[in-house]
């Protein structure tokens, strides 16, 4: 089976890319390459927009996933035509075109962070969705485009994703354990902003085992589907990384707790995935901790830019579309 890994360069593509490759896919990338390309050397991968593949462009491929756009809040609200550009126009652009190519299945890269300031209850995917802030919102429109094409011929996923974390070889330290560990490891110290705000937080290796049982599902599925491992407060991901990385390294960890107001805050129950997908989480917070720590070699420059979307995105002076 062909795949096209839009948006493949990034983050969750660099992890997941090598899986898919291991598990006999053949799988190409276009990307932008704003974080460089850390991906394996067989793979092809060409550099451009993706507002600029044809139909043509897109015949040869079974199924396509898509990773790109802006991928935080800080680059939506940095950018935010850009950010309405890529996260809802392009998601759509390319599913359209998918879709006149005969691609049989388009894989939306959505977000939990659709759901908004939520009332502690646990969100499925009937839940409300009521996020007002720009990431929130072009993700929604995002697959809300993608959606509406699908039918019998065209299937069409979004895994709703908690913040994902781990270890990747192009590699983000601006999620929320991937920060923890970091802050744990280089200053011996954490710093929780609310400790009573839920997040469903995702293991990298469990984001890569949604996608791969999104590209096996039959034919027939499509939808909206709630992917996490779990669902903590941040008080409980602070608790779980200072103890893991206590234990790892043998040092005390000091926490500091704030009560910085956020906007965004839910848990969501996974069980529509596990019925329709066969999704199983694997992962908690300290098998994450466990594969920082031994790959912490790969990201032991904290302060390089690269591992922060934001600042990147800075440079580029991406603020307008124009
Ligand atoms: N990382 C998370 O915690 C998380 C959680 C939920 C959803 N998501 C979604 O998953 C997707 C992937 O996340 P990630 O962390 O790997 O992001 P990332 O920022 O690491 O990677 C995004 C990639 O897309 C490329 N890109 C952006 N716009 C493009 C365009 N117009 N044409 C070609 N390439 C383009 C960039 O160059 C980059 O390599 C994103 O859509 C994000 O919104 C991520």
């Amino acid at each position: 089976m062909r795949i096209l890994v839009a948006g493949g360069a990034g983050y969750i593509g660099s992890y997941l890319i090598p899986v898919l490759i291991e598990r006999g896919y053949e799988v190409e990338v276009i990307d932008l390459m704003w974080f460089g390309n850390h991906l394996p050397s067989s793979v092809k991968v060409a550099q451009k927009d993706l507002f600029e593949c044809k139909e043509e462009d897109l015949e040869i491929y079974d199924q396509i996933i898509f990773l790109a756009g802006l991928s935080n809040d800080p680059m939506a609200e940095y950018g935010p035509a850009m950010n309405f550009v890529f996260n809802a126009a392009l998601p759509s652009y390319l599913a359209f075109t998918a879709k006149k190519a005969s691609v049989k299945r388009f894989i939306y890269a959505s977000s939990c962070s659709v759901y908004g300031y939520t009332v502690n209850e646990l969100y499925d995917e009937d839940s409300p969705v009521t996020c007002g802030y720009p990431y929130g919102v072009s993700k929604l429109q995002g697959e809300r485009g993608v959606l509406q094409l699908s039918d019998e011929n065209f299937s069409v996923i979004a895994l709703r994703k908690g913040t994902v974390s781990g270890f990747s070889p192009r590699m983000r330290l601006d999620l929320i354990v991937n920060t923890m560990f970091k802050f744990a490891v280089s200053d011996k110290h954490i710093t929780v902003d609310n400790p009573s705000i839920w997040r469903p937080v995702l293991d990298i290796r469990d984001a890569t085992n949604a996608y791969l049982r999104a590209i096996q599902a039959d034919y027939s599925i499509s939808g909206v589907f709630n992917i996490a491992s779990d669902n903590y407060t941040v008080g409980q991901v602070g608790d779980m990384v200072k103890r893991e990385v206590e234990k790892l390294t043998k040092q005390k960890i000091a926490i500091t707790i704030k009560n910085i107001e956020d906007f965004r805050n839910y848990k969501v129950t996974i069980d529509k995935a596990k019925t329709n997908l066969g999704f199983q989480p694997q992962y908690t917070i300290s098998d994450i901790v466990q594969s920082l720590y031994d790959h912490k070699a790969c990201f032991e420059n904290y302060d390089d830019d690269t591992f922060y979307n934001i600042r990147v995105f800075k440079k580029l002076n991406h603020n307008s579309y124009l």
